[in-house]
């Protein structure tokens, strides 16, 4: 297997952000080639998407990220972008798995994603492990729209949600990038599917394969009369005391968060506060999953995802593509809100 150590004097394109600010600080740069660790391949990349973590790390809000291993006063990691599709052009001595010329999808980091992955580059060095081999019936487009996404939907409706044939799900942000993937997810498990989301955008919650698409500017879902096996809550805009009232007794609450890019206003702590409230309440409420801070191996979770994409019962949407040298624009574009899919960056 070809071996690349890091020492060659060739360069790259990629865009890179020098500090903690506004899409305008990025600048698109030619610097050296990611060296490969013993267990890392280096994937040529073809396209990367973008979604909220990514904003989150651009802006170094909220502040706890910087601590949490992002980079105190500027990123550790220059290059922005965590969700990667591309071709392995190189390999580390301790790789197995994959040979060069592999088409290859995932995220680009271990653990979390409120850290650069450095994506946004025509090369970018990826631990092997949390790789799988990119369908073939998909694009690289198609495929750099679902890692980061669909591993938190997945999390949410397998691993927390336990989503079992007959359960009923409500997905709250349905249309968005991780909810419609939830949708998705929750269907393929047998499930009967409500999703809410905005007026213009029930559409796509439907095309997810929702059995009821509900307008939240219409209807509030905690103050009907259905009750749910699992609310899987993206937007958080309810009360965990308001969707208790929407779910059955032995029912589950799984809190994505988001911070509306700032809007929300939790500068310092994010959603943390609300999670680690939730968390202090699950030994006594059993509709709340127990703490558990470590997530399922994204090696195994990329490979469920893999299978589904391969049957066709996951299929990543995507609303616009983007040149590597327009990111300022679609991280722009990304906060506005108005996505219908995913962004993606093509390479
Ligand atoms: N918990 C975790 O482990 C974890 C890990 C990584 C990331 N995350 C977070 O997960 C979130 C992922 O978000 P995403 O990519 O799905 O965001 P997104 O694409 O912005 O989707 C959010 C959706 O929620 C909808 N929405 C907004 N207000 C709503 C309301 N009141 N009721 C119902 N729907 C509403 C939005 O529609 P409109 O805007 O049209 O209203 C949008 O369609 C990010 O904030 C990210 O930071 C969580």
């Amino acid at each position: 297997m070809a071996q690349h150590d890091g020492e060659s004097d060739s360069n790259m394109k990629a865009i890179v952000q020098h500090r903690y600010g506004s899409p305008d600080n990025l600048e698109l740069m030619d610097i050296d080639i990611p060296a490969v660790k013993d267990d890392e391949v280096l994937v040529r990349v073809r396209a990367a998407s973008v979604h909220p973590d990514v904003w989150h790390v651009l802006r170094g809000l909220p502040l706890v990220l910087r601590v949490m291993g992002a980079g105190l006063r500027k990123p550790k990691r220059a290059v922005p972008g965590t969700d990667v599709a591309g071709v392995v052009e190189a390999a580390g001595k301790d790789v197995t798995q994959f040979q060069v010329g592999d088409q290859v999808f995932g995220e680009s980091v271990r653990g979390y994603q409120w850290r650069n992955g450095g994506s946004y580059a025509e090369y970018v060095a990826v631990p092997a492990e949390v790789l799988a081999l990119k369908p073939a019936n998909l694009t690289f487009e198609e495929a750099a729209a679902v890692p980061t996404s669909a591993l938190i939907a997945l999390q949410g409706i397998r691993h927390q949600g336990q989503v079992e044939a007959g359960h009923k799900v409500l997905v709250n942000g349905a249309a968005g990038g991780v909810g419609m993937y939830a949708v998705q997810l929750a269907k393929s498990y047998g499930a009967v599917v409500t999703g809410v989301d905005s007026t213009d955008k029930l559409d796509i919650v439907r095309s997810a394969g929702a059995d009821r698409a509900v307008d939240y500017t219409q209807e509030d879902f905690t103050r009907g009369s259905e009750r749910y096996d699992l609310i899987l809550d993206v937007p958080g805009n309810h009360s965990w005391s308001e969707c208790k009232r929407a779910l059955k007794p032995e029912g589950t609450y799984v809190l994505i968060g988001h911070d509306h890019f700032g809007k929300a206003g939790h500068r310092i702590m994010g959603s943390i506060p609300r999670f680690m409230k939730l968390v202090a309440l699950s030994p006594f409420v059993s509709q709340l999953p127990k703490a558990n801070f470590s997530m399922p191996p994204k090696k195994e979770s990329m490979a469920v995802l893999k299978e589904l994409l391969e049957e066709g019962q996951l299929k990543p949407l995507i609303d616009k593509s983007y040149p590597l040298s327009d990111v300022p624009d679609a991280i722009r574009y990304m906060q506005e809100g108005r996505a219908r899919g995913k962004i993606v960056i093509t390479v």
